[in-house]
């Protein structure tokens, strides 16, 4: 229904003509989405070891949470570097306010992640209340930021390969 009102409108007809394949890919296949997984699972991790150290009182927890949070913020970096790159190279990319939307939940996700790995760097004795805080605000925004980066894909067809393959 939505695709016979587009229809016709030059809006909409400009941007599905843009180039929308992947620039930062292997044989094809976008990095970003290949990279995206370990932020997000590393943000999780964070948050669960903080309801461990809270459940348990046990600093083991402490000490894993340092390195889940130092990895997330690294990864997530990472991952933003090559989204970045898919964004300013593929002008199919940089023309839909969607790409936009998703680029600023994810910024902000990892300048939340950032300083929850400061945090703990600084000051290990504050991550209840405030690590957990920030744990539980950087899985929200990996919530907001992979659900836009998927609507992208699964919505847009940013980075498809689509053949006549059987
Ligand atoms: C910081 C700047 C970022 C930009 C500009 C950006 C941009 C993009 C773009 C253009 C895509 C479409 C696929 C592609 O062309 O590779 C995408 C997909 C995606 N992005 Fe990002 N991204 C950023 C960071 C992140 C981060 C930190 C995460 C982690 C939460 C993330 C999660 C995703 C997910 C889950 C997808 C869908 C991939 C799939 O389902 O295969 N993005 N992003």
């Amino acid at each position: 229904m939505s695709e016979t009102r587009d229809r016709g409108n030059p809006v909409i007809e400009e941007v599905i003509e843009e180039d929308i394949a992947s620039t930062v890919a292997v044989a094809g296949h976008p990095i970003h989405a290949m990279s995206v997984h370990f932020p997000i699972a590393l943000v999780f991790a964070v948050l669960g070891c903080d309801i461990f150290y809270w459940w348990s009182g046990d600093p083991f927890w402490v000490r894993v949470s340092i390195w889940a949070a130092g990895f997330a913020f690294a990864t997530g970096v990472a991952a933003g570097i090559v989204g970045t790159l898919e964004l300013l190279l593929v002008p199919g990319i940089r023309m839909r306010v969607a790409s936009w939307t998703h680029a600023v939940a994810a910024m902000t996700l990892i300048a939340i992640a950032g300083t929850n790995w400061g945090l703990r760097l600084i000051e290990p004795g504050a991550i209840l209340p405030h690590g957990l805080l920030l744990s539980v605000l950087a899985s929200i925004f990996t919530g907001l930021a992979g659900w836009h980066g998927g609507k992208l894909v699964f919505d847009h067809g940013v980075g498809l390969i689509v053949t006549a393959k059987e």
